[in-house]
């Protein structure tokens, strides 16, 4: 991953990999006031070290947000981290010691991997479908680790446009979910970027709103709906846990940026941060649309792939003698990248003929263009492989290997086929 954020940096590559929101749509001018105001009215508070846990202004910020949701937590519950990524890293070294089991998404977020894997987590990833994590298959992996003596840690879960596979669980399921990890007292993490970026359907309630925040630890971000260069997050968890998070994070670096969370302050005291986050739904409610008409024009037959309500996100599969591994080393020399399945697993294995195709940080004729040079590649692999097979060969050597029978319960989202009902 990241070799590859390094090539797609590259300005000829059009890069569908990152995550990056388009944060050419913030207003410079709005940039240049509040910089003057903080520089003008508070220079030397927001050049100094500030509060471990964040400063109360940033907390009513992020009230505002989750209030956005239905969500009304006591600020005492609030911990301002260095991005979400940083709330992912210390709730996993707050409660991880190595060998734990913590239990994830099949597929999960790539940039979580890494830090269960530093922690020497074993990650159990459970099957998703359309309607998110199957609970189901939960309850099943929860019986299969109990008969053996474990308790997970922790379940880390994205239900809202899910990042890779773009999919979200559903309301019925939330509720499920909810119960479950009552009954089985299983902690979940909640990590919810992208929450607000809905382009379609109704909201839904979230884990935490619906557990009252008693089983649900709670992980946002200012990335994707305003910058991630602010590098601003939060996590919100019940006293003993955040404590634990406190201590974490003074050892990591003793405070989250003061100047970016008196930007955020100033920035929300214009009472105009709902309309900012209205606009980026536009912008990526027309990307989104661009990238789907450009699938279902360039992708081959066999290709299915998400449809999502929101988020920056979609996961492609293709046929599975396809290593989008390998697809994607022939890609970039025709300039185009996108992350390989395989990220988004614990195992580096499964999910090896998927892919995870961003829409935020391109515009449309990018996008189109992208996906109609992957689609190309794709076809070259297909025709190939049709060519070699019907002269009764086998494949290339390296695509020869058949791949690894995935773990129990982890597998890439089975998603309907196109020209099927719904599909
Ligand atoms: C699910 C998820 N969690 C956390 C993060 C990290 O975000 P941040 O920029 O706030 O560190 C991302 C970024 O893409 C994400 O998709």
């Amino acid at each position: 991953m990241r070799d590859l954020m390094e090539i797609t940096a590259r300005p000829e590559v059009i890069s569908l990999a990152g995550g990056l929101p388009d944060t050419s749509t913030f207003p410079p001018q709005s940039f240049a006031r509040q910089m003057t105001k903080i520089a003008q009215e508070s220079a030397a508070e927001a050049l100094q070290y500030g509060p471990t846990e964040g400063f109360a202004s940033t907390k009513e910020c992020i009230r505002q947000v989750m209030a956005a949701e239905g969500m009304d937590p006591d600020p005492e519950d609030i911990v301002v981290t260095t991005g979400g990524q940083q709330a992912i890293d210390l709730i996993t070294k707050a409660l991880v010691d190595p060998g734990d089991v913590v239990i994830a998404e099949a597929p999960t977020y790539p940039g979580a991997v890494p830090v269960f894997c530093s922690y020497e987590a074993e990650t159990v990833q459970v099957e998703m479908d359309s309607d998110g994590l199957r609970i189901d298959r939960l309850a099943e992996t929860l019986d299969r680790l109990a008969a053996d003596g474990r308790t997970p840690k922790f379940l880390y879960s994205v239900p809202s446009f899910q990042n890779p596979a773009g999919v979200t669980l559903s309301a019925e399921r939330r509720r499920r979910l909810v119960d479950l990890a009552r009954e089985r007292e299983l902690l979940v993490v909640e990590d919810n970027p992208y929450g607000l970026l809905r382009y379609e359907g109704q909201p839904l309630p979230t884990l935490y709103e619906l557990d009252g925040g008693d089983y649900v630890v709670y992980l946002g971000t200012f990335s994707k709906i305003l910058s991630p260069g602010l590098r601003l997050g939060w996590l919100c968890a019940p006293p003993p846990v955040l404590q634990k998070v406190v201590l974490g994070k003074q050892a990591s670096d003793l405070c989250t940026s003061t100047l970016a969370q008196y930007f955020v302050a100033e920035f929300f005291a214009e009472g105009r941060w709902r309309e900012y986050v209205d606009s980026l739904c536009d912008l990526y409610r027309s990307r989104r649309d661009a990238m789907l008409e450009s699938l279902a024009r360039h992708f081959p037959g066999e290709a299915t792939w998400s449809e999502p309500e929101g988020g920056l996100f979609l996961w492609a599969t293709l046929p599975d003698y396809i290593d989008t591994t390998d697809l994607l080393a022939r890609a970039l020399r025709d300039n185009v990248a996108f992350v390989p399945g395989a990220a988004a697993f614990a195992d580096g294995q499964t999910g090896r003929s998927s892919m995870r195709l961003n829409f935020s940080g391109s515009n449309e004729d990018e996008i189109r263009e992208g996906i109609r040079r992957i689609g190309a590649v794709v076809s070259e692999q297909v025709e190939l492989y049709e060519a070699i097979t019907r002269e009764g060969r086998t494949l290339l050597p390296e695509q020869d290997a058949p791949h690894p029978e995935p773990e129990a319960g982890a597998d890439v989202v089975p998603l309907r086929r196109r020209g099927e009902p719904g599909g």
